[in-house]
């Protein structure tokens, strides 16, 4: 079998924030198994695209405005960087509340895309970051501040960049596999956005579409049973808000053991460090591709690089 590379296309959505941007590439890494790289992403994750969507539809809304509005979020993941990101090419000024879990160079990176990280010293002092924001929204007045709080895990417009920008985007590059009618959507859940819009996406586009949900061992999403876990990103420690459980055909548990042989394996055999959901869900992906024919592939999303989580 020979491996094909879908062609870069153009992203002419409502959601980009420039006139003409490039679509993450979709690569069959192995045979039968399709990646999309979204670690290509500007902020190098999925997650810029729902934080795009929600800054621009804030300021459709009228709820943020652009020389007035402080945009402010717990975070210090990649929605952080995306959110950074989505503020910065609209001038909007962007507060991130960071756990302390997170490492020095995410900190360093978030200011560098031009975030400025709050409440370092009520953190020191043992509050949570949603304290943090929590604390600054009630003094939004004494610090002359008009907030928007993003609060990614109550906004359904990230599942609307996933439905309508991920998906469709995907769905136009599988025309480089015009056989496939079939695809296995091996998928993992934090807010559940992006399973669920670009599921919906393929579905619609007319794909037959089966979900495989990647957890950790020992975590049940749907009966809101969670270990903590290093496979940062999914499996938060809430049920996702926006996965919709009738997409679900399947659900698979990984080891953090299970997901580090995939990465390794990966970056030998393919020169690419997966970050920790994605060696997850490709530890899936690439059992489930043995099945796969020219008519049915398994889809899977490199959710980002695996470069922040080596220590
Ligand atoms: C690395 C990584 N993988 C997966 C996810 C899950 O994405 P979603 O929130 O769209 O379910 C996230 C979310 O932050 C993430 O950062």
């Amino acid at each position: 079998m020979t491996l094909r590379l879908a062609e870069p296309i153009a992203r002419h959505s409502i959601a980009s924030d420039h006139p003409v941007q490039l679509a993450t590439p979709l690569l069959e890494v192995h045979p039968g198994l399709l990646l999309k790289f979204e670690s290509d992403n500007p902020g190098g994750s999925h997650k810029v695209r729902a934080a795009r969507f929600i800054v621009r539809s804030a300021i459709a809304s009228g709820d943020i405005v652009p020389g007035h509005t402080t945009v402010i979020e717990k975070t210090g993941g990649n929605f952080g960087f995306g959110l950074a990101l989505a503020c910065q090419a609209h001038n909007v000024p962007v507060e991130l509340a960071v756990g302390l879990e997170f490492s020095a160079v995410k900190r360093r990176c978030l200011e560098l895309f031009g975030a400025r990280l709050i409440g370092l010293d009520m953190l020191e002092r043992g509050a949570t970051p949603r304290e943090v924001v929590e604390w600054h929204l009630e003094q939004a007045n004494e610090l002359e501040r008009h907030y928007f709080y993003t609060d990614q895990f109550h906004n359904p417009a990230s599942v609307a960049a996933h439905e309508l920008e991920t998906g469709p985007e995907i769905a136009m590059q599988l025309k480089a596999w015009p056989e496939v009618k079939k695809l296995t959507f091996v998928s993992c859940a934090g807010t559940g956005a992006s399973l669920t819009g670009i599921a919906t996406a393929l579905k619609h586009a007319g794909y037959a579409v089966d979900v495989v949900l990647v957890e950790p061992q020992g975590c049940d999403s749907r009966n809101g049973i969670f270990t903590s876990h290093k496979l940062e990103g999914m499996s938060v420690g809430v049920v996702p808000p926006f996965l919709d459980w009738n997409l679900i055909n399947e659900v698979r548990t990984v080891s953090h053991e299970e997901a580090m042989e995939t990465r390794q394996t990966l970056a030998r055999t393919l020169g690419f460090i997966a970050g920790n959901t994605a060696a997850a869900c490709l530890t899936v992906a690439h059992t489930l591709a043995r099945s796969a024919s020219c008519e049915h592939k398994v889809l899977s999303l490199m959710y980002d690089h695996g470069l922040w989580y080596l220590r």
